[in-house]
């Protein structure tokens, strides 16, 4: 595993001098106390580039023969953003391609990627979350410029056997098409020229309220379904990683599986909400900590735009920590 974030954080008071806000009111309504803002000559490569290869050197520096990135915030439209980080990695001619699931990213490249293995298409993934979510914020809108922060997350997947620490899946994955106005950037696509004139429509928007309801809903779902698949009750469950959109929502999907709140791995409250990357940074978090032991059993959840939401189980390998 590896992580990677922008060199300096930026605390809730910064934000309140721009924003009719308060540091009260980001840490009790989100549990976030600081976020890591992109400088202009960071790009969502290069943060991928940076945890992409701490989790290669974790490894040993084992060749691998496909890249997936899972963004939100590609470095351009066209192409997409694996091959630069495959380039930036000097990985040679590997498979390199995004994927786009918004803050179900993650889950859903984990699910890209292991059915890649399980196929023999593959012998080693590296599997990275990242983005620069500043680009897309609109800096007048308090209630997504103080919750939204950069950063990346990765890992390597391998062929191995079932029921060996490490193992990953079954996957269980959803979407509705019927929520794409609650979360959304407007323009910048096919729908709505890039040049279109209304500034704020190339903005990502959110209506957290009626966000908040479901991201419990569906993350809670997927998550039943997938113990379900694996044949694990709520008990097994070591670790509850969810996509970490605001403590309250994780404090409530907890209590919703009837998951103890001190098994719920995370760390908004230094990141903030870092929409594909925030699955990867949290496990990288927790297993510097060194919080996640061999052979513990770990749940993953999430949801995000789209919308879309995912969940998938795993046991946690035996890992050398940095
Ligand atoms: N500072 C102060 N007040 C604020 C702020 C702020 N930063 N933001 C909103 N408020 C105000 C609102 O204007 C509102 O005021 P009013 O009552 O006078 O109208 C009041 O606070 C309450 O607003 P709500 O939107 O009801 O606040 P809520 O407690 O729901 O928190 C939040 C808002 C944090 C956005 C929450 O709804 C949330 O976390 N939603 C879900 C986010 C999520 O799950 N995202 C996952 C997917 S994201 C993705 O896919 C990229």
């Amino acid at each position: 595993m590896g992580s990677a974030l922008p060199p300096v954080p930026v605390t809730n008071d910064e934000l309140v001098a721009a924003l009719d806000t308060s540091d009260e009111w980001i840490r009790s309504r989100t549990g976030i106390r600081q976020r890591y803002f992109a400088p202009d000559s960071m790009a969502t490569s290069d943060l991928a580039a940076g945890a992409g290869a701490k989790a290669l050197k974790s490894e040993g520096g084992r060749p691998v023969d496909t890249v997936v990135v899972a963004t939100t915030t590609p470095d351009r439209t066209c192409p997409a953003t694996a091959p630069t980080v495959a380039g930036k990695l000097g990985l040679g001619h590997v498979a390199a391609y995004d994927v786009a699931a918004v803050c179900s990213g993650f889950v859903y490249a984990l699910a890209t990627a292991a059915g890649l293995i399980a196929c023999g298409a593959s012998d080693g993934v590296l599997v990275i979350g990242a983005e620069t979510f500043s680009r897309i914020l609109n800096p007048a809108d308090r209630s997504t410029a103080v919750i939204f922060g950069d950063g990346a997350g990765a890992l390597v997947l391998r062929p191995g056997t079932e029921g060996e620490a490490g193992a990953l899946g079954p996957f269980d994955l959803g979407s509705d098409g019927e929520g794409l106005e609650l979360i959304t950037v407007p323009a910048g696509g096919s729908e709505r020229r890039p040049h279109a004139p209304r500034e704020e429509d190339h903005y990502f928007t959110m209506q957290g309220k009626q966000v908040f309801r479901l991201a419990v809903q569906r993350m809670s779902g997927s998550a039943r379904a997938v113990l379900d698949r694996a044949g694990w009750r709520v008990s097994d469950v070591d670790h509850l990683v969810s996509h970490q959109a605001n403590h309250r929502i994780t404090a409530r999907l907890a209590d919703e599986l009837g998951i103890p709140q001190e098994r719920c791995a995370g760390n908004i409250a230094e990141v903030g909400n870092t929409a594909a990357a925030s699955i990867p940074l949290a496990l990288d978090h927790a297993h510097a900590e060194g919080t996640l032991r061999p052979g513990a059993r770990l749940l993953l959840t999430a949801f995000g735009g789209g919308l879309t939401w995912g969940a998938t189980v795993l046991t946690w390998p035996a890992l050398d920590r940095d």
